[in-house]
């Protein structure tokens, strides 16, 4: 964590924005799970993926505070490998959603120094969708500034079988022993290696689950729930978030 005040800020608006935040310490590493999309457009009359429409705008205005904030990683759940089981139209139309915002947001992504990259399986994704996220992957990888995780069909009990398969092959190939296998042979071979693991864990729309996300990843890591559904979710919200991590003690199982 760094103090707030020593961060870098892309925006004169920024500083504006950011002022309750001065003298608090930033999370190195926020996750979020973006829920309650239906229920927002539901509570309208409006239909499912209206609901997903404005979730991808309120999305873009977290990353955007993210990034002026200084947060090193983001990493947003964004389809699980759960969400097939929705009707056809609504998983089509999140695809769509995804060539939308990496069409529409990229040069602004390149322009603030972010880094894509994705957590999940995209090799099952439409065609052209594994085109548009392959191409934001190539055109910020040598980019420093924020490290922006799709989460993008994405199962947390996936990605620890297929370690515990990768694990278990180097022992089969006798290139790792038995034991050898620790907690950090364990997380290099998750999707998620070399990220350290996410201070803060915020999730919207009341529910106070994790639905298969970073199972492994959030052992120490601070939950942070919220009522509002994630389409309400604005940089206040996600302020508040960060004060209150800041009024959290963290232990991770020792003594203060
Ligand atoms: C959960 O709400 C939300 C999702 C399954 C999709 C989240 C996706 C976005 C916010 C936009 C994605 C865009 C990109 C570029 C990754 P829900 O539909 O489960 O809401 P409910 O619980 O109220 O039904």
């Amino acid at each position: 964590m760094r103090p707030f005040g020593r961060i870098r800020k892309r925006e004169d608006s920024a500083n504006k924005d950011n002022r309750n935040l001065i003298n608090q310490q930033v999370p190195d590493h926020i996750a979020i799970i973006m829920d309650g999309n239906g229920r927002w457009a539901k509570a309208r009359g409006l239909p499912r993926i209206a609901g997903h429409h404005s979730g991808m705008l309120a999305m873009r205005d977290v990353v955007r505070a993210c990034d002026d904030l200084g947060i090193k990683y983001l990493t947003l759940y964004s389809f699980s490998t759960e969400n097939w089981k929705r009707p056809r139209q609504e998983i089509e139309y999140l695809w769509r959603l995804v060539d939308e915002f990496f069409a529409l947001d990229i040069l602004e992504l390149v322009e603030r120094n972010v880094r894509i990259t994705i957590l999940g399986d995209t090799t099952e994704l439409p065609n052209a969708t594994q085109a548009t996220v392959n191409r934001a992957l190539q055109m910020t990888a040598s980019n420093t500034g924020l490290r922006l995780q799709f989460a993008l069909n994405y199962g947390s009990r996936k990605e620890i079988l297929e370690g515990v398969q990768s694990i278990a092959r180097m022992v089969a190939e006798g290139s790792l022993r038995l034991e050898e296998i620790n907690e950090e042979v364990f997380s290099h071979s998750l999707a998620t290696k070399g990220i350290p693991d996410p201070d803060l864990l915020i999730r919207t729309s009341g529910d106070q689950r994790i639905s298969n996300f970073l199972l492994w990843q959030i052992a120490y890591t601070e939950l942070y729930f919220v009522e509002e559904m994630w389409p309400e979710f604005k940089r206040r919200h996600l302020e508040d978030a960060i004060h209150a991590y800041n009024a959290r003690e963290r232990r991770f199982g020792g003594l203060k």
